[in-house]
């Protein structure tokens, strides 16, 4: 990235880092079962609910208790269940429709990230009704109080239900984006480990790594707070003690439990000190070719911090002190840091380069990239498109492919 650029983006970033403690950053209030639902709507007024979720979901069976008490209650639920991973503006439209013609008065988004970012942007469609998304892209662009909105993570992974984020696919040009704007941060978070004992281990691994990416993008940024510092070393602590349990026994209700608090945490720390470039690449290759938003971030969390190299040491060593690593300097431990990343990945099956990126997307997606992290992302060293393409040639099978055809 030209001098220029750097000084732009590093000024852009202080001013929003000064800026922290005067925006509204709020949290969810967590509620423990969906049972306390019914009384928290009754004492608001609201007589019909929209449920924004998936079919996977569904089918399983994990939404049945919680349509079945709301009927109890003689509180309508008219169910959204078509979103799909990588939520896309078609699902979020269909799902208004429906928020508007069942005259419901709140939200609930109950599922992965994909569900409750779907139901996030309903929320601002309806604040907004003339705005389309792609119009909301970026930050602070939903100013306008949303229905009131209640999360329920069935993964252990995004954190979506104590963020200001929706990230919504364009279903016509496959660009993936994120909306960044405070009320959309759900005014209530369910978090019961119950419902993430469903998770296949594939799905467990993927969407903890997410949390990871999470917890580690936000701490080694230039935008902490000693609170998201605190969120961020906590969460990396208890995904390294939890993680692979999780994995191998998805029965394992304390490492469920440990994981779904590791995912919220690392949502906190990184909604006030944001993610960086691993976040912005894997975006844009989940917009062009679904790949799953956790798989994507597992595979290029180790390029990219081995890229950032002596600028991120100090941050990643103090990282490997709270998940326990130990080193005799710095160096060392920022270098053993990666390594239990890649050791835990390949305990887990995370494959180490990801299929189907074409050589001929590269320049499009890291343009891509390059415009959802600059200026805003805090990231220990500024690259920009053309630097960024590297990562998709490190993680594309593609290249391996084309080196032994040459060779
Ligand atoms: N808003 C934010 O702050 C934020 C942060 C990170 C990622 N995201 C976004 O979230 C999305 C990814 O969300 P995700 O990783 O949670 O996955 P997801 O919501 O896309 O779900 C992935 C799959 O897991 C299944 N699933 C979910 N819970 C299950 C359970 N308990 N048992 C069995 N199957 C289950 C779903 O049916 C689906 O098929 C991406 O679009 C990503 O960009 C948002
Ligand atoms: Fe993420």
């Amino acid at each position: 990235m030209n001098r220029a650029r750097k000084i732009y983006c590093r000024v852009f970033q202080k001013a929003f880092r000064i800026a922290i403690p005067l925006l509204p950053y709020r949290k969810p209030e967590i509620l423990n079962g969906i049972n306390e639902l019914p009384g928290l709507f009754r004492s608001k007024g609201i007589k019909s609910v929209l449920l924004v979720t998936d079919k996977g979901i569904r089918s399983m069976g994990l939404t049945k208790n919680l349509e079945a008490i709301m009927a109890e209650n003689g509180i309508a639920l008219s169910v959204y269940d078509d979103t799909v991973a990588n939520p896309t503006t078609e699902n979020v439209e269909e799902a208004r429709r429906l928020y508007i013609s069942s005259e419901a008065e709140a939200i609930i988004g109950f599922g992965g990230g994909s569900s409750i970012d779907a139901a996030k942007a309903v929320g601002a469609r309806i604040a907004y009704p003339k705005k389309p998304l792609s119009k909301m892209e970026g930050i602070l662009k939903v100013l306008r109080k949303i229905p009131l909105l209640v999360a329920i993570p069935t993964t252990a992974g995004t954190g979506s239900e104590t963020t200001l984020a929706s990230v919504i696919v364009d279903s016509r040009t496959r660009h993936k984006y994120p909306i960044n704007s405070f009320p959309l941060i759900p005014r209530y978070a369910v978090l019961d480990p119950e419902v993430t004992r469903t998770l296949p281990p594939s799905l467990t691994a993927s969407t903890g790594l997410d949390a990871l990416t999470h917890a580690v993008e936000a701490y080694i940024g230039g935008s902490t707070t000693r609170e998201t510092r605190k969120s961020a070393r906590e969460a990396v602590r208890l995904i390294f003690s939890s993680l692979t349990e999780a994995y191998h026994n998805g029965n394992d209700m304390e490492a469920r439990r440990n994981m779904l608090h590791a995912a919220f945490l690392a949502g906190s720390a990184f909604t006030v000190s944001y993610v960086g470039y691993v976040h912005a690449v894997a975006h844009s290759l989940g917009g062009k070719y679904n790949i799953p938003h956790g798989l994507a971030n597992a595979v290029l969390l180790p390029y990219v911090l081995e890229k950032y190299g002596k600028k991120a040491e100090k941050k990643l060593a103090e990282l490997a002190d709270a998940a326990g690593i130990s080193g005799t300097d710095a160096h060392e431990k920022a270098l053993s840091f990666i390594y239990a990343i890649k050791a835990m990945e390949r305990e887990m099956n995370i494959p180490e380069k990801l299929s189907g990126i074409r050589v001929e997307d590269i320049h499009e997606l890291s343009e891509y990239a390059d415009k959802e992290a600059n200026p805003l992302y805090p990231v220990p060293m500024l690259m920009d498109a053309k630097e960024l393409e590297e990562f998709y040639f490190d993680v594309a099978e593609t290249k391996k492919a084309n080196v032994v055809t040459i060779a």
